[in-house]
């Protein structure tokens, strides 16, 4: 089992059209995690790096939303244009990028 120094779990949660929670999935997480997972793996560090999908994550309204553990750096509204800053500034470092940072409580 490998021993992955940080997980990132984007979540693709997928709600009806309608649904007045929104989610996710309708808001390109699923193009998100394939960039990540791209990108890591082209650097050569999908193997110390884990992107997996996650379920609802309880922050709908922010979607599409991301959390890096073990920092535990909750994202939102992230866009693929987002994702080379997030590896190099909070996945190669410990750096947390202010305009994506959820602060609320949820
Ligand atoms: S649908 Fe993504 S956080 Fe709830």
């Amino acid at each position: 089992m490998p021993a992955y120094k940080k997980h990132i779990f984007i979540c693709e949660h997928l709600r009806p059209e309608n649904s007045p929670k929104g989610c996710c999935a309708r808001k390109g997480s699923e193009n998100l995690k394939k960039a990540l997972k791209s990108k890591l793996a082209a650097k050569g560090l999908n193997k110390t790096y884990r992107t997996n999908s996650a379920g609802c994550l309880g922050a709908c309204k922010h979607g599409a939303t991301m959390v890096i553990y073990p920092q535990s750096i909750w994202y939102g509204h992230v866009q693929e244009s987002d994702i080379d800053e997030i590896i190099e500034k909070s996945i190669l470092q410990d750096e947390v990028i202010e305009r994506l940072l959820i602060i609320e409580k949820i």
